[in-house]
């Protein structure tokens, strides 16, 4: 994973990561992950989490919109919590991030790599250097020849990243580590990978996370990325179409759907043929994956998101498409503090991976 500091000035010297809380700022809701460590390696407890809804528009397409109405979700969020840590890692959605492979030679000293990482980046970033932040990671000798290292370059627009470190300044936080979602999300899905059989080495995992807004389809194998595709319809078009059936506010189609209470002809009228409508993307997407990897296989599905909870959702999923499907968990390996409540995290998980990802961002060696 990309160490993603971005040149927020800050502890790029310190050898430990302080304690942090994860924090996603999504278009439906502010989340917040804490988690710790239990000695000897012996794995995470969650310490605490909360979920606390935007208003419409805070955020579009992952940009921040409305500053202050994000400043408040997160000020509220961190109430919510309860915690003393006010350092936080925050992630920038993948369309904000520009990454690129390059090789330089091998045995540079630092200030020398840095400043070749510089000068290479120059040619592959349409914006001025002075307008971006630059972050990169060696990530090992290039394939075939000993005389280069293949290194990770990730930039992006400054502005990206202001306003996500302002809107949690405001909040009266500070950001430590600014990672990348995509990124995030397969640290978490690592702690599922690890619960497979043999632990999906050499498989290929599709992480699809159904959101508010959108479907992103994320193929990961050996904890790589090897194909991601993005669909945009979510649990946003789920509740409009519940709100125009039955004539409901946006506020009561949403808890509707949540908590029940719907009329009788909800499931087999509105629910079910959303869930037929996810398959059939999720199916399209695989048969895009097939038609443009050199794989021929999907092993799992593991379907994240707070929308994945829906109601027959993962059998729909599993029945088009013929791949073993569940739902992403990425706490079902750690142990909870009693201030958690293990049945609403069940339902919470799968929304809250970018958030779990970021918090075990605390415990990244360097
Ligand atoms: N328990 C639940 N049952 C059904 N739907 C739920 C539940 N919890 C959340 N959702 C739905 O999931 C969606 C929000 O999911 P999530 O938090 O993953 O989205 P997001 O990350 O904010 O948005 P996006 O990824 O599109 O930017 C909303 O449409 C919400 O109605
Ligand atoms: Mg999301």
């Amino acid at each position: 994973m990309l160490k993603g500091n971005f040149d927020i000035p800050l502890d790029f010297l310190q050898t430990k990561t302080p304690p942090l809380i994860g924090v996603d700022i999504s278009a439906s809701a502010v989340k917040m992950v804490e988690l710790s460590e239990l000695p000897k390696n012996k794995g995470y407890t969650v310490e605490r989490y909360v979920i606390e809804a935007l208003p419409k528009d805070a955020v579009i397409d992952g940009n921040i919109n409305n500053l202050e109405a994000v400043s408040d979700g997160l000020t509220r969020a961190f109430k919510r919590m309860g915690t003393r840590i006010k350092n936080v890692s925050l992630a920038l959605p993948a369309a904000a991030v520009i990454t690129k492979k390059i090789l330089l030679p091998s045995g540079l000293r630092e200030e020398d790599l840095e400043y070749q990482v510089e000068s290479e980046a120059n040619q592959y970033i349409p914006f001025a250097m002075d307008e971006v932040n630059l972050d990169f990671q060696v990530i090992g000798p290039a394939p075939g020849n000993a005389e280069e290292v293949e290194v990770l370059l990730a930039a992006s627009r400054k502005a990206n990243i202001e306003d996500r470190v302002a809107a949690v300044q405001s909040a009266g936080l500070k950001a430590v580590v600014v990672d990348v979602e995509t990124y995030a999300a397969e640290a978490a899905l690592d702690q599922i990978c690890t619960q497979l059989p043999g632990g999906a080495i050499d498989q290929c995992v599709a992480l699809v996370d159904i959101g508010a807004n959108a479907i992103n389809v994320n193929v990961v194998r050996n904890g790589q990325s090897v194909y991601v595709r993005d669909q945009q319809v979510g649990g946003a078009q789920l509740t409009q179409q519940i709100q125009d059936k039955f004539g409901l506010s946006a506020e009561e189609a949403e808890a509707g759907k949540r908590n029940g209470g719907l009329p009788d002809n909800y499931e087999s009228e509105v629910l079910a043929p959303f869930c037929e409508n996810v398959a059939s993307e999720i199916a399209r997407a695989m048969q895009f994956f097939f038609t443009s990897t050199q794989f021929g296989e999907i092993n799992y599905i593991v379907l994240a998101g707070g929308s994945a909870v829906l109601a027959g959702l993962d059998d729909a999923v599993a029945t088009r498409t013929q791949v073993n499907t569940l739902v992403a968990n990425p706490f079902a390996q750690m142990t909870l503090s009693s201030r958690i409540k293990p049945r609403q995290l069940q339902t919470d998980a799968p929304a809250l991976m970018i958030a779990c990802g970021l918090a075990m961002r605390r415990f990244d060696p360097s």
